[in-house]
């Protein structure tokens, strides 16, 4: 904790005042093996998928730590579903804290019951309530969630939302439910990115907006929402200088990105991760957003 207190501020000086861009977080693939086929997602693969050793993923994990990376986060892929012989995925964790990096997070589906995550945080991917979520991750797929993260009792498990042409309504009351229910801390709020395949997903700039002062209203009723005010009026038109480079990159064929795919793919434009806006606000000292960053990080 002290560790990473002093480390930031560093990190961010060398960042903003010596333009030194560095990684500070790197988000790994460790398969891109998935227990479900959502409408909105192009990553996962379900045939002959990749599955990375545990040896593969120990030199990804050095490789960004010597770069300066000191948060990793586990992706895939569904996470909670790799093994390499008797090592799981809290083998990684483990193995990451072993390395140096001061915090582990994994983002999961919460299809797989995830009891005894030693994550410091975990993600859990939640489109909506009920058929909402259903209709874009499949049938049953909301119960499970529901199920797999009361009896996970994790103290530090949040829930993120992708918003799309097909769940919008139902934000308003999955805010509520990220409120209601004991087992989730906050929520955090995403537009759906317009990978190849999914465009008619996205949801339209006028919708977005409507969304995004909705979420405003809610934050400021004091819903524990993880964005920022700051960050979330800059993605009402995702016009501002991006600074992807804060994470790096590992996909599950072991490609190796300083940057976002989104970029690779073309969709910087109409971006809907939270993420960008955020580093932009913590680069131009937004207080709000220096706030909820700190509160994310530790
Ligand atoms: C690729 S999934 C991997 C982890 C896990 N399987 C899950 O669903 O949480 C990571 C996150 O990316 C989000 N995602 C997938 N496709 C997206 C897209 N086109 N735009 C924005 N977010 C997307 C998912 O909703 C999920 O929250
Ligand atoms: S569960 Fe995650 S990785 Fe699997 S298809 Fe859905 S979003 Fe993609």
């Amino acid at each position: 904790m002290v560790k990473s207190l002093l480390y930031l501020p560093w990190w961010f000086f060398k960042a903003k005042f010596l333009g030194i861009k560095r990684p500070l977080q790197s988000v790994l693939f460790i398969s891109d093996k998935c227990n479900l086929a959502c409408k909105h997602c192009t990553v996962y693969q379900l045939t002959n998928p990749n599955i990375k050793s545990y040896e593969q993923i120990k030199k990804e994990l050095n490789y960004s730590y010597r770069l300066g990376s000191r948060f990793v986060d586990f992706e895939g892929g569904e996470p909670t579903l790799w093994q390499d012989g008797s090592k799981d995925l809290n083998s990684l964790i483990r193995l990451a804290k072993q390395i140096g990096f001061y915090s582990t997070t994994i983002t999961t589906n919460a299809q797989k019951p995830f009891t005894g995550s030693e994550a410091d945080s975990i993600w859990v991917s939640l489109d909506g309530l009920g058929e909402y979520h259903d209709a874009i991750r499949g049938k049953g797929a909301f119960d499970r969630l529901v199920k797999n993260i009361a009896s996970a009792g994790h103290p530090r498990l949040s829930v993120n939302m992708v918003v799309n042409k097909l769940n919008y309504p139902s934000v308003a009351e999955t805010i509520e439910f990220a409120q209601n229910n004991p087992h989730i801390r906050s929520i955090s709020l995403n537009f759906h990115t317009p990978y190849a395949g999914t465009e008619d997903l996205f949801l339209d700039w006028d919708k977005r907006s409507e969304v995004i002062d909705l979420i405003i209203r809610k934050k400021e009723a004091g819903y524990p929402i993880m964005n920022s005010v700051s960050g979330l009026k800059l993605m009402k038109h995702n016009r501002f200088k991006k600074h992807c480079w804060v994470a790096d990159f590992i996909l599950s064929d072991g490609t190796y990105l300083t940057e976002c795919a989104g970029k690779t793919a073309g969709v910087c434009e109409q971006c809907g991760f939270s993420m960008a806006g955020e580093m932009y606000s913590v680069f131009n000292l937004k207080p709000d957003t220096v706030l909820a960053g700190l509160r994310l990080r530790m």
